[in-house]
């Protein structure tokens, strides 16, 4: 079965997606086939990269005459923050399914006002978010739902990076709060540390949080200097409810960790077992065992991703794979297809995390414990 996309802003994201329906030939015993028919973009050089996929039929700059393509069924929208509302809202009343990408919505309101509109249409809608498809995300996920981590002790999810620390590296949207939102590094990498613990349903019931800027002002890449004042760090310590107990859950978003490159990394700790994964160290998972010792075991996954692909199994996954990985899990659920297997972020899930990032917010400014 074909599914007709479309793409609204082909920038850094849309272009990964776009590699990852060119080899969707990697993947075995998949009955969906993506085809990227159309792309809007406002730059004209982002749309001359697309004339090299020869599927596609249509780009324009206007993303109204994409909508307009009774061609396309599902709509891919990576666009920068403050356009997500408006344009997710049109996808949805043009009768177009969404795979939106995160924080869907620049905050809170809009985030709600999106999630009522999908009410309305009843049209399919996932949140983009691939880190957990990742092997490692994977077996953090089984060995937490295993119930054999007896009493959980503390959860640790998040997402570093270290390229805000170079000063002169030039300004873009995801800097401004404009246009990248008041919630800064909370809109920008809150949904990776968010999906997994929200997943296993501990969404924290109250948080305390601690957020950092970076430079507040930065080259603007046309010989001049631009205003930069988002958050660049978020330290966000909440409790939630596991096994009837407290537990602190800690949620960390950071542009200033030194040394970090797109690090993904959750730790859960039990009385009897534990997991650590980490995109640092990409094959390694951590278990943890207690018996008369305890040990910490390492092991080296391979190439074990929840959709098959052709490619060996001792070989290792990358962010371009669990980019495909999240968009078969996509095309699959909207079939009905899934069966079981790890599905993507939903709205529910997208619009908790807005919940956390206004709380987070709330919490800083008022140097508060605040109740979600
Ligand atoms: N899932 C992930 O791992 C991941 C990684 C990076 C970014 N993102 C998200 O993807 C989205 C886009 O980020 P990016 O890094 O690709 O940004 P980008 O700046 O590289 O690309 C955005 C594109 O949108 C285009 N655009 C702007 N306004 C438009 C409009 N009105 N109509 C059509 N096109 C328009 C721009 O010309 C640009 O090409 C953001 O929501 C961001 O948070 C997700």
């Amino acid at each position: 079965m074909n599914v007709n996309i479309g793409i609204i802003g082909g920038g850094l994201m849309g272009r990964e997606i776009t590699s990852a329906f060119a080899r969707w030939c990697a993947l075995v015993d998949m009955p969906v086939t993506p085809v990227l028919k159309a792309v809007a973009d406002l730059n004209p050089e982002v749309l001359s990269w697309f004339e090299k996929i020869p599927s596609v039929t249509q780009r324009v700059s206007d993303y109204h005459e994409l909508l307009a393509n009774p061609e396309i069924e599902v709509v891919y929208v990576a666009v920068p923050h403050h356009l997500h509302e408006e344009i997710y809202v049109n996808v949805l009343r043009a009768g177009k399914d969404l795979l939106a990408e995160k924080p869907f919505g620049i905050d809170l309101k809009a985030a709600e006002r999106i999630c009522e509109v999908i009410e309305e249409t009843g049209r399919f809608v996932r949140c983009s978010s691939e880190m957990p498809f990742l092997p490692g995300g994977q077996r953090a996920f089984e060995v937490a739902r295993s119930g054999k981590l007896g009493r959980v002790l503390e959860v640790v999810s998040g997402f570093h990076h270290a390229s805000d620390l170079d000063p002169t590296k030039a300004a873009n949207w995801k800097r401004i709060s404009k246009t990248c939102g008041e919630g800064g590094v909370l809109n920008d990498l809150g949904m990776h540390a968010c999906h997994l613990p929200l997943r296993l349903g501990w969404e924290p019931k109250r948080i305390f949080a601690q957020l950092q800027k970076g430079y507040p002002e930065r080259p603007d890449g046309r010989g001049g200097k631009a205003e930069c004042d988002t958050w660049d760090n978020a330290l966000v310590h909440g409790w939630s409810e596991i096994g009837g107990e407290d537990v602190p859950v800690r949620l960390e978003m950071k542009r200033l960790q030194p040394g970090a490159t797109n690090t993904w990394f959750i730790e859960i700790l039990g009385t009897e077992g534990g997991v650590r994964y980490s995109t640092a160290d990409t094959k390694g998972l951590w278990l943890f065992e207690r018996g008369k010792e305890q040990f910490w075991k390492r092991s080296e996954l391979g190439f074990e991703t929840a959709f098959k692909t052709v490619t060996g199994g001792i070989f290792e996954v990358g962010f371009a794979d669990v980019i495909q990985q999240m968009w078969a899990s996509y095309l699959l659920e909207r079939a009905g297809l899934l069966d079981g297997r790890f599905g993507c972020a939903k709205p529910e899930e997208a619009l908790a995390s807005h919940r956390i990032f206004a709380g987070a917010l709330d919490s800083h400014e008022n140097s508060k414990v605040v109740e979600l």
